[in-house]
């Protein structure tokens, strides 16, 4: 035993002065933490809360030690990198996702998240069409329904003290994303269903729980623990719809696709599912064959509802912290809707500027994909440091938004400054809600429209009220709550 310990003391002396004599001055300094041997893997393990802190724990030590920093997870060394700047730099560079990323392929494959660069290069390419004006402009309806049908469910809370908002916003938001991906029947529950929600959501602890357990990172201990027959379960249940939209959609595509014609012609936009214009490409130009199609509907599903969902949560929560940030979103609705409860339509949307501020300063609050890992796959030389081909790269969105750039009220929630360039920082990937680079977001028009059409139904109707500083949080891939987020409604006016 004497022996045994002996070794391992022997070995980290060893590795730690072997660091040091590799640590030529270009090698950015460690985060504070480190052991000898596993590094900073300690400060990972724990429940999702305990993760959320260690990520925010290590934004404000990275911001500390002037934006980029090293962590080692066990013998590998990788980057942490908060200076909007270099980051910058990084994601010009990188565009290949992470390793880590492969823990979500069994799920969705060669989709955009997941895919290897060669891929998402050709893919993504063929994809950016799908997500222009006009084709977003034909959901504006979709939008409109699924929001009264969220004010309509909420009816069931009001005056009745605090709830969890986000129950009903995962809900319909799901429906939201399943209708203008594939366009699936939102009433036939033996699709859409909370077993559904429950596996997606399962979906994200299983990854994040992989990521915690170093011992699970190789493929071959993976397949042989609980956690894969337990994902193996939840992934059987998403497959199932997918599998099945994908059939009858194929069916029905000819149908529709000589209705479609006839009507834009006459009449311009028209609604027409994302996977529909993937069949198209399949079908017509050979761009796709089932399972690549069935791979990014699960990605456009898994990204764009939860994402939506936990925006229009947090936004909630906050706007219900600060009447006075109400009142001025009550006013600008005023203005644009006047006492009519009319549907948003697109020239409403472009008017909604205060809304679309407090959205954009919520999201720098809680940034929704807090991390983004990038592969380098060149050696990357910044202002003071230089970075090593092969290494993984942490780029905190958390950090980058609270980079001093954004001036001595970087703490506070303040829409105000989305409304001056002057008060914004000048450096692009300061803000980095919707990612970086050409790895960003492919969404987020569409996120922005689906978001500020909901709230407008619901602000227009209820004042909300609740406590931000009572939340906390955890890190399932994404940020969530994980307490102290409920809220209370009350009617604004009568219909
Ligand atoms: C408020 C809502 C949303 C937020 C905050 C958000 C945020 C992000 C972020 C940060 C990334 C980069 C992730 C990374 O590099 O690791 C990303 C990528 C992506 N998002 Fe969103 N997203 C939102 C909504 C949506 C929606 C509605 C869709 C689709 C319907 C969508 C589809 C995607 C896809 C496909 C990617 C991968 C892009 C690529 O690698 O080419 N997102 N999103």
């Amino acid at each position: 035993m004497l022996s045994v310990a002996l070794i391992l003391v022997f070995l980290s002396c060893g590795i730690l002065a072997w660091r040091r004599r590799n640590r030529n001055k270009d090698e950015p300094p460690p985060l504070p933490g480190a052991l000898p041997l596993i590094g900073h893997i300690h400060l990972f393990l724990g429940n999702s809360s305990q993760l959320w802190n260690t990520v925010k724990k290590m934004s404000h030590d990275s911001l500390n030690a002037g934006g980029v920093s090293s962590l080692y997870i066990g013998p590998r060394t990788t980057y942490f990198v908060t200076d909007p700047e270099d980051c910058l730099h990084i994601a010009k560079t990188s565009l290949q996702n992470d390793a880590f990323y492969d823990f979500g392929k069994p799920w969705l494959g060669d989709g955009l998240i997941t895919a290897a660069f060669p891929i998402w290069k050709v893919h993504r390419k063929l994809l950016n069409p799908a997500f222009n004006q006009f084709i977003l402009d034909g959901f504006i309806d979709v939008f409109n329904r699924q929001a009264r049908r969220l004010v309509k469910d909420l009816e069931g809370e009001v005056d009745k003290g605090p709830f969890d908002q986000f129950d009903y916003l995962l809900l319909s938001s799901l429906e939201t994303t399943c209708l203008t991906v594939m366009a699936v029947d939102v009433s036939d529950k033996s699709l859409l269903n909370s077993e559904y929600v429950h596996a997606t959501q399962n979906m994200h602890k299983f990854i994040i729980e992989r990521f915690q357990k170093p011992w699970l990172h190789s493929d071959v201990m993976f397949n042989r623990s609980s956690l894969k027959r337990e994902q193996d379960e939840s992934m059987k249940i998403m497959h199932n719809m997918s599998n099945t939209v994908l059939k009858n959609r194929k069916a029905e595509y000819w149908d529709d696709k000589k209705c479609t014609e006839t009507e834009e012609t006459v009449k311009g936009p028209k609604f027409r599912p994302f996977m529909d214009f993937l069949l198209e490409l399949a079908i017509e130009k050979d761009a796709f064959n089932d399972r690549q199609i069935k791979e990014h509907v699960d990605t456009l599903l898994l990204s764009g509802y939860d994402t939506t969902a936990s925006v229009l949560m947090y936004t909630m929560l906050l706007v219900g912290s600060y009447p006075e940030v109400q009142e001025k979103i009550f006013d600008e609705l005023l203005n644009v809707f006047g006492d009519e409860d009319r549907d948003v339509t697109k020239q409403d949307l472009s008017q909604l500027v205060y809304l679309e501020a407090v959205l954009k300063e919520t999201i720098r609050m809680y940034p929704l994909a807090p991390i983004i890992a990038r592969k380098l796959d060149q050696d990357i030389r910044l202002r003071n440091y230089t970075l090593w081909n092969g290494r993984t790269c942490f780029l905190s969105a958390y950090g980058l938004h609270r980079h001093p750039m954004w001036g001595p009220d970087v703490e506070q929630f303040k829409p105000e400054r989305w409304l001056n360039s002057e008060t914004l920082p000048q450096c692009p990937t300061a803000f980095s809600g919707f990612g970086l680079g050409r790895r960003s977001c492919i969404g987020k028009t569409y996120a922005l429209m689906s978001m500020k059409t909901t709230l407008a139904h619901v602000f227009r109707r209820y004042r909300v009220s609740g406590n931000h500083l009572l939340m906390t949080n955890k890190l399932d891939i994404t940020l969530k709550p994980a307490s102290g987020h409920h809220v209370i409604i009350e009617m604004r006016k009568k219909t």
